[in-house]
């Protein structure tokens, strides 16, 4: 099992999208174990995009995603930080494929609705900037046995 970090952006949240786009997470299978609302500060902001601090759209960026409130979640399950980086699709959402999240929501590079860990690494240090460990809950759904075989 893999857990990874997931925002819904500010301009997901704007567009009143959050429910449509958890609901491909939970569908697909993924359980969500940590899940809150809050304001990213400009402090966080840092942190969390530090390779992206010194590029020349991070200002903007960094106004982008403390503009209004993001939806911040923890996603459990088999190979989820790539599964969920694959729903997503490309950064831009002009060049990411139809039938991906951002190919079919997005317009933009930088208003692209969703952010996800991009590797194992990435998803422990980013799930640490959003959650203590005591808002992590994991746990077994009654239906396992249905979406997958006892040795996947
Ligand atoms: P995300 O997957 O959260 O990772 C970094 C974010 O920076 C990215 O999504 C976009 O929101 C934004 N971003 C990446 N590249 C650019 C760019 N060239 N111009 C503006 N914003 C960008």
């Amino acid at each position: 099992m893999e857990r990874t970090l997931v925002l819904l952006k500010p301009d997901c949240v704007q567009r009143r999208l959050m429910g449509r786009i958890l609901s491909r997470f939970e569908e697909k299978g993924f359980n969500v174990i940590a899940m809150k609302m809050m304001q990213v500060t400009p402090d966080l902001a840092k942190q969390h995009y530090a390779e992206h601090v010194e590029k020349p759209f991070y200002p903007g960026l960094e106004e982008f995603i403390t503009g209004a409130p993001v939806l911040a979640m923890v996603l459990e399950g088999l190979d989820v930080i790539q599964v969920v980086r694959d729903m997503l699709g490309a950064t831009s959402g002009l060049k990411a494929a139809a039938g991906t999240i951002r190919g079919d929501f997005s317009s933009s590079r930088q208003m692209n609705l969703v952010h996800a860990s991009d590797g194992p690494d990435a998803a422990a240090r980013e799930t640490d900037l959003y959650f203590s460990p005591d808002e992590i809950c994991s746990y077994e759904p009654t239906l396992t046995p249905w979406m997958k075989a006892g040795d996947e």
